[in-house]
């Protein structure tokens, strides 16, 4: 496995690897999530690299770009284990060096949900995104269900700029009890992890009233919304049902539609979402 850390060296060592080449672009601190798309990139492709940039762009001024967990090492060999011929590692000089001034901006699927709670969010990842394209160059890019707005942004940015690469979005690896694996989740304390069940729960109470016939919108809003207010340490930023293409809240649910929560455990912020009605749900 090489390890480049400028693009010339990245672009050399693409020149050796054979096609189609798959990308799993991470900001690090991996989990069995990233893993996953690693392992799915390892089959489907005939070389795969990943990306390790914990990028300050996409990171709100009160956000936790400086204290957003690190283990490289660990990290270098997960992604050997997983088969990984080439890991992307730039500093952020790289990226976004002095005078650095082009961005991307995707448009009305970054205004709800995530886009509206961070502002700014989705310009540093879809810039970031378009960056980590044009240099490694894939064939195919992995994205996680589990940042299901994100894979939306990134499959509109790509289709819309004429990018030659497939998005691929798999499912949301979840740990035993069902919360959702997030690098973020090391900041739970013992306490709070338990609180954070209170997400995976409240998505499948939604599930569950879907799968009973439920098609009203709002009712499920309010019985997730339920769910969370019966959690001490759970303060939630927003619960919604929408489009799961549109991501427009919906009244009545016609279509494959996504359930998402943002909540605040403490100090720390968790996503996740169930699609409803959906032949594969992440
Ligand atoms: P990061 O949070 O490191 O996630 C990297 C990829 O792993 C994303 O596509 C994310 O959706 C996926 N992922 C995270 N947790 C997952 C889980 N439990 N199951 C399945 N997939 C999971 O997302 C980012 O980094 C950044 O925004 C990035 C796209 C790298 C741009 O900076």
């Amino acid at each position: 496995m090489k390890v480049a850390t400028t693009i010339a060296e990245t672009r050399a060592a693409l020149r050796e690897l054979p096609r189609p080449h798959g990308l799993v672009p991470t900001m690090g601190y991996l989990h069995e999530g990233h893993l996953s798309l690693a392992r799915q990139a390892r089959k489907e492709n005939a070389s795969v690299s990943a990306s390790i940039f914990v990028n300050p762009t996409q990171f709100g001024p009160s956000e936790d770009f400086t204290t957003y967990p690190r283990d490289e090492e660990r990290d270098l060999a997960l992604l050997e284990e997983a088969g990984t011929d080439l890991v992307y590692m730039p500093p952020v000089e790289v990226v976004y060096p002095p005078g650095f001034d082009t961005y991307v901006t995707v448009g009305a699927l970054t205004e709800p949900l995530e886009g509206a709670a961070r502002p700014g969010h989705f310009r540093g990842v879809a810039t970031v995104v378009a960056k980590l394209l044009n240099v490694l160059q894939p064939d195919r890019a992995y994205f996680g269900q589990k940042d299901a707005q994100q894979a939306l942004v990134i499959a509109k940015m790509a289709s819309d700029l004429d990018f030659p690469v497939e998005v691929v979005v798999m499912p949301t690896i979840r740990e035993p009890d069902g919360l959702a694996l997030s690098s973020r989740n090391v900041y739970l304390s013992p306490a709070e992890r338990k609180a954070a069940l209170a997400l995976s729960r409240a998505l499948q109470t939604a599930e569950r009233l879907y799968a009973a016939g439920e098609r009203d919108a709002s009712r499920l809003r309010e019985a997730m919304s339920s769910i969370l207010a019966a959690e001490p340490l759970a303060q939630p930023e927003y619960v919604s049902v929408a489009d799961n293409r549109t991501l427009l809240e919906l009244e009545t649910i016609a279509g494959p539609a996504l359930a998402s929560l943002a909540v605040r455990i403490g100090r720390t912020r968790l996503i996740d979402n169930v699609v409803l009605g959906a032949s594969r749900q992440g």
